[in-house]
């Protein structure tokens, strides 16, 4: 019998964002996403079977939070109640990029979680039905567990399905880590502010949808230019929607206008790089693999930055390690 199980998965940045929920308990996404896994934002978790005791869960080597630690429970209640598993268990998880700051940690964290946890279930569970799970703990899991450029559409229990495999995308990412990150309200609660109090909310709906649309079409022809076009648009959109909610959510920092002004004159000067901003000041720019050396040596030389990494396309979540 396994007792433990060490999974692997790569965080992914969505070109066309997920932001926004169906009603009821599923966590379906209101809009379809298209995103892509990144080689350097790695999670990897170590799932242990106990015999007695409690779950528990280990971030970085430090207990997770209550609201971490109830998300967590409730998912592993998600297992057990479908008889997919039994028992409790200890997860230790690693991150090697920043967590909870924007950078989509949560999308590696519950895929490598739910690849993990398919080891213990006497089922065999296909790599849709992992993705249907997966998207149960966080939308965006749902894609890193396909990997690769994958699209997760909306419907009543969507899974995502694989675009491109990584070594198929001969583009690649840097990630901006900026300073002075302001406070950080998780997906789950700004995706309901929005929904509840943004006069944008439903214009933002249909745009994702076109957007979704858009993005597939310039994929089939890897059209560069128009992919970054639409992804930049689209991410200018999302947040457009945060900012009109009354409350305001503003996850931006002046950092972040400073990147988003610097890459349209950098398309100027010539050196072609879209931006994208997920629910944090962190800014993520697309690019050809061969300008990725030129955009991080550009990036690293402004001001507020704290580093800015290569991201090449990862795979699909995987399990390294059973005993
Ligand atoms: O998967 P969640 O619940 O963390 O939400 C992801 C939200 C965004 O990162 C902003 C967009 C996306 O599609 O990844």
């Amino acid at each position: 019998m396994i007792e433990k199980v060490t999974a692997r998965a790569f965080a992914n940045i969505a070109l066309v964002k997920y932001w926004g929920k169906q009603p009821g308990f599923n966590n379906v996404p209101a809009t379809p996403s298209i995103s892509l896994a990144l080689e350097s934002l790695k999670t990897i978790t170590e799932v242990e079977r106990i015999r007695s005791g409690k779950d528990s869960f280990f971030l970085n080597g430090s207990i997770v939070s209550k609201v971490i630690y109830r998300r967590l429970v409730e998912y592993l209640d998600f297992w057990r109640n479908n008889k997919l598993i039994d028992g409790k268990f200890i997860i230790r998880s690693h991150n090697n990029f920043p967590t909870g700051a924007g950078l989509a940690s949560s999308s590696s964290g519950f895929a490598a979680l739910t690849v993990a946890l398919s080891a213990f279930s006497r089922r065999k569970i296909s790599k849709h039905q992992l993705s249907r799970f997966a998207r149960r703990g966080s939308g965006s899991a749902a894609r890193s567990i396909v990997g690769g450029l994958s699209a997760l559409p909306i419907g009543a229990d969507p899974a995502a399905r694989l675009l491109l495999s990584g070594d198929e995308v001969p583009w690649g990412m840097v990630v901006i880590e900026v300073e002075g990150r302001t406070k950080k309200i998780g997906s789950r609660e700004g995706m309901e502010l929005c929904r509840r109090y943004s006069p944008y909310y439903r214009q933002w709906i249909t745009l994702a949808n076109k957007d979704y649309r858009k993005m597939l079409s310039a994929l089939r022809r890897l059209d560069f230019s128009r992919v970054g076009e639409v992804a930049e648009a689209n991410a200018l959109a999302m947040h457009a929607c945060m900012f009109a909610s009354r409350p305001a959510l503003v996850y931006w920092s002046p950092a972040t206008i400073e990147i988003i002004n610097s890459v349209w004159q950098w398309r100027v000067d010539g050196l072609e790089t879209y931006f994208t901003i997920d629910a944090g000041s962190n800014v993520v720019l697309l690019c050809k693999q061969e300008d990725l050396k030129e955009a991080i040596r550009r990036a690293s030389r402004l001001k507020n930055v704290r580093s800015a990494i290569k991201s090449l396309p990862g795979g699909p979540a995987e399990i390294i390690e059973l005993s």
